[in-house]
């Protein structure tokens, strides 16, 4: 089944509680970006709102900050959450995987659009998701990079060859010209935030997308 995320970056914030209430009842969870204009050029929130937004509903926690893990400490999940964290980023993958199954939460690694899939590689066998970007990390509303479309393939093709059972994850651009296609190409999970908040019913957006995923 493949699944949509809404971006809640892209929402807006001040109405963020109403609009995760509402659009909950559609969707199996939320997308969180978490950034600390550092890492990347922007900011958004801290362990504190994510951790009360996960009070509400499902999570998924796309970390972009420096020193990742010390604020994947202070969050508090839900079992079956997911945590993506950057391939880019100063992280031990196979330091923290203990920590993070310790949490039930599900391990993604991220990779950032210029960076070499082999890069990952070493990793696939012990990811619950592979989050590949098709935007340049920090912001929403960005055009969708069209080299991610091979990317994928080139994910699928690994998890084929060695029968692995991670999931394949896209974030940015997606709407509804190329949800179909990414889909078909092997898609499993995306994050959607313009493509869903930039509409005025995010409700009938969510699933208009979800009907074209079908
Ligand atoms: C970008 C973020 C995305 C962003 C997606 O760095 O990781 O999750 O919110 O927004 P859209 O769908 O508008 O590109
Ligand atoms: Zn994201």
């Amino acid at each position: 089944m493949i699944t949509i995320y809404p971006s809640l970056m892209a929402a807006d914030q001040l109405n963020l509680e109403s609009e995760i209430r509402i659009l909950k009842n559609y969707c199996a969870g939320f997308h969180l970006d978490v950034m600390d204009n550092h890492y990347v050029p922007t900011i958004t929130w801290g362990a504190a709102t994510v951790n009360a937004i996960a009070q509400i509903a499902v999570v998924w926690v796309h970390v972009m900050i420096d020193n990742p893990m010390v604020f994947y400490e202070q969050l508090v999940l839900k079992p079956d959450s997911i945590v993506s964290f950057h391939i880019e980023s100063e992280i031990n993958f196979f330091d923290s995987i203990k920590i993070i199954k310790e949490k039930k939460h599900k391990l993604s690694i991220a990779i950032s659009p210029k960076t070499p899939i082999s890069r990952i590689v070493p990793f696939l066998n012990i990811v619950d998701q592979v989050l590949l970007m098709s935007v340049e990390p920090g912001f929403s509303g960005q055009p969708f990079l069209i080299s991610a479309v091979d990317r994928i393939s080139e994910v699928v093709a690994y998890r084929q060859e060695y029968q692995w059972s991670f999931r394949i994850g896209v974030d940015g651009g997606i709407n509804k010209n190329n949800i179909a296609m990414l889909v078909e190409k092997g898609m499993d999970d995306c994050a959607v935030g313009s493509g869903i908040f930039s509409n005025e019913d995010p409700v009938a957006a969510l699933q208009e997308l979800k009907i074209l995923t079908q």
